[in-house]
């Protein structure tokens, strides 16, 4: 099975942060984004923007795609057979959320596939209003994640993952001991700290809570990083909604009929 193209592909997978100049040809745009099309999906429910201007994105990649769940489109659909939406925002998200995620995978592995690589940005998110603004969005449509594409200027090697038995359990839940713990902690911060994946980014993220500082680029790996980020960072989920309210998604109101 090692010798299976797709599987390697995939296995080969790395987030890719320097890109050349080098623009894809329209050819290949329109074929990974069609690729991303043909994942499954619950209801199509997203669209994706597309921009060649690097300038004004980190990693300066060629291609900028800013995958946005859509509701928009699908209330012109219901429009046309004379129907109103009913069903509660959460939900739509939810839903709409998981389509625009495994289409934007596609686009991963499909882009991989023809020698390209890719970035995530997280960042979308809290930017909804502004990247509303530079596209020209209407309301119902909401930006989730950016995806920059181009061709690398850097071969790095695949990043590590979780032990396998600490992401798959068969049949019930297992209770997780210490040992396993460390085990699978050990194996995420060896394998970024063999790659001085941080120090290279620069990427340590400063305390903002009460806390001595004992971590140097030696020392500072994946278990550390994470912890900073989800134990500092937006308890309040005010801004959140703030920004789906603002794209006109209300996701704590029952609709009415
Ligand atoms: C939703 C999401 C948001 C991400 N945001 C960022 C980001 O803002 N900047 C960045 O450099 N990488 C970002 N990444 C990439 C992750 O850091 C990367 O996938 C992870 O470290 C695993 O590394 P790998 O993709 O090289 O295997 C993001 C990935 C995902 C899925």
């Amino acid at each position: 099975m090692k010798n299976n193209p797709v599987i390697q592909t995939m296995l080969d997978h790395k987030s890719i942060r320097k890109y050349t100049n080098e623009m894809p040809s329209d050819e290949v745009i329109k074929t990974i984004v069609r690729a991303g099309q043909q994942a499954p999906f619950a209801s199509q429910y997203y669209s994706v923007l597309l921009s060649r201007n690097k300038e004004r994105h980190p990693y300066k990649a060629p291609l900028v795609f800013t995958i946005c769940v859509d509701s928009h489109k699908f209330e012109l659909i219901m429009a046309r057979r004379n129907w109103k939406l009913l069903t509660n925002d959460l939900t739509l998200l939810m839903f709409g959320i998981q389509d625009a995620a495994l289409m934007a995978e596609n686009m991963v592995i499909a882009g991989r596939s023809l020698g390209l690589g890719s970035c995530f940005l997280g960042s979308a998110l809290y930017r909804a209003e502004k990247i509303a603004e530079e596209y020209n969005l209407p309301k119902r449509v909401f930006p989730l994640v950016q995806l920059v594409m181009g061709y690398p200027a850097e071969d790095p090697p695949p990043r590590p993952r979780y032990p396998l038995e600490f992401t798959l359990f068969e049949d019930k839940y297992p209770k997780l001991d210490q040992d396993t713990i460390s085990k699978a902690m050990q194996k995420m911060d060896k394998g970024y700290l063999a790659q001085n994946y941080y120090r290279n980014l620069s990427a340590k993220i400063p305390l903002e809570v009460d806390r001595e500082e004992t971590f140097t680029y030696d020392n500072y790996s994946w278990t550390e990083h994470i912890c900073r980020k989800w134990g500092q960072w937006n308890p309040d989920p005010k801004q959140l909604l703030e920004q789906l309210e603002k794209r006109g998604f209300h996701i704590t109101q029952k609709r009415t009929k």
